[in-house]
Parts: structure tokens; C-alpha cells; sequence
């Protein structure tokens, strides 16, 4: 998977890669390697808003979001590309945040989760996981969005095996990926108009129901799924148990 996860998200970053030591400093390849460096300033359209920003030649696109913006909806998973919690729309493509420069992002537009919602409506995938339980810590989710966004923009009918593909990026370590991907298809059926919006059979409130009448169905914050994953998070495309079902 880490292999896999790589060769996907190195192209994902849509600029010069950034390079992590383990200890935590950081340098830009390309950028004479220095960790500190003159601040140039850059102007970014964040969710519709422009912005002029102050950074360091090394400061990611992520960096400039949480730390100078206060969009802490984007999320900083890995830090290397791996996990794609940090998924953000750059000039409309999906790319992780972690692994843009900043300056290299000059000029772009930039949509986060905090953008998604229109005239306080949720997108049709934000009500979608919502709907189906794809949530649970959540951490992932504004990744998962954003990539998925991306992937219906491209084939707004995917098949189920299409979207675990396109979603191969973005790991969850609490819900499985059944309801991310049952998620992604009732959304994709929505914007197309086939569907109208409301809770299926793994919602939040139909699961609230079918606990009433048995208490130990009740699900957790983290529920079985989490009791049953391993220590390591598994990719959407990958993960199938011995029976084949996908969890
Ligand atoms: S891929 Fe960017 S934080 Fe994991
Ligand atoms: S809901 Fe995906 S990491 Fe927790």
C-alpha cells in the first residue's frame, strides 16, 4: 500500500516535493535546501476569498491553510504524502496539501472543506457520509470529500470499484470503507438527479432506530469496525476480507 500510495500521491502535489527529515525539520528540494529562507509573499483565493500571505520558501501549501488562514478543516495526517487527510482542490484538481509549496501555489485557487457548503447547504457529499455513517472520528473525511468531489467531477457515474480506485489515497483507520464508498455513490446519484437526499439503511438516525428495540446494537463512537482494524491504516482499493467482502 505504501508503495502504491506513493506513486499516486507524488503526483497528487502539483509542485516540487517537499522533503521531511524524521526528526521533523523540513527543507525544499530545489530551493537550495534551507529550512529558513527570505518570506516572499503570494496571493492565494481560498474558498472564493483573496488572500496575500508572508511565507517561507519551505512552508506547504498546508502549513499556509492551518497555520496562517485558520482552515484547520484540512487536516494533517502523515505530513508525506501518504494519507491524503490533507486533500485540498488546487486550480480544481485534487492534490495533498502537504506535499505543495506554498509559493508554488502563487496565484492558485484553492478550495478546502470549509468551502464546500453553498448558501449553508451542505454538499450533496458532506450530507452523504453524513447520511450513511461514513464518519466517525472523522479525521479523514475532509480528504475523503474533496477527493471524492474531484473523482465525480471526472466520472460523475462511477461503478463501485471505480471509486475505491480513485479513492485509493485517502485512508480511514476508524469506519472501513463500505460506507465511504456507499457514501460516494448515493452523492454521485444525487447530483445527478436521480436520487433525492435522505438517510439509507446505514444512517446515523436509521441505525438510532434499529438500536432502540436492541441496545447492545447501539453503535460506539468507534464501534466494531475500529476494535477490528489493525494498527495500520488499510487503502479503500485494497482491503478485502477472506469472505470478499469489502469492509
Ligand atoms: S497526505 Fe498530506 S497529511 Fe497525509
Ligand atoms: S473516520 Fe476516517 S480516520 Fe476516523
Amino acid at each position: 500500500m505504501r508503495g502504491q500510495a506513493g506513486a499516486r500521491t507524488s503526483g497528487r502535489g502539483g509542485g516540487r516535493a517537499v522533503e521531511r527529515s524524521r526528526g521533523g525539520s523540513e527543507r525544499s528540494s530545489g530551493r537550495g535546501g534551507a529550512a529558513s529562507g527570505r518570506a516572499v509573499e503570494i496571493e492565494l483565493t481560498v474558498n472564493g476569498d483573496p488572500h496575500r500571505v508572508s511565507v517561507r520558501p519551505n512552508r506547504t501549501l498546508l502549513d499556509v491553510l492551518r497555520e496562517e488562514l485558520g482552515l484547520t478543516g484540512t487536516k494533517r495526517g502523515c505530513d508525506q504524502g501518504e494519507c491524503g487527510a490533507c486533500t485540498v482542490h488546487l486550480d480544481g484538481r485534487a492534490v495533498n496539501a502537504c506535499l505543495v509549496l506554498a509559493i508554488d501555489a502563487d496565484g492558485s485557487e484553492v478550495t478546502t472543506i470549509e468551502g464546500l457548503a453553498r448558501r449553508g447547504e451542505l454538499h450533496p457529499l458532506q450530507r452523504a457520509f453524513v447520511e450513511e455513517g461514513a464518519i466517525q472520528c472523522g479525521y479523514c473525511t475532509p480528504g475523503m470529500i474533496l477527493q471524492a468531489a474531484a473523482l465525480l467531477r471526472r466520472n460523475p457515474t462511477p461503478t463501485s470499484k471505480q471509486i475505491r480506485e480513485g479513492m485509493a489515497g485517502n485512508l480511514c483507520r476508524c469506519t472501513g470503507y463500505a460506507k465511504i464508498v456507499k457514501a460516494i455513490g448515493k452523492a454521485a446519484e444525487v447530483m445527478r438527479g436521480q436520487r433525492a437526499v435522505g438517510p439509507g439503511r446505514g444512517s446515523l438516525a436509521q441505525r438510532r432506530r434499529d438500536a432502540e428495540g436492541d441496545p447492545e446494537a447501539q453503535p460506539g463512537p468507534h464501534s466494531s469496525q475500529l476494535r477490528a482494524h489493525s494498527s495500520k491504516p488499510r487503502s479503500l482499493a485494497t482491503t478485502r476480507t477472506k469472505t470478499g467482502r469489502a469492509s
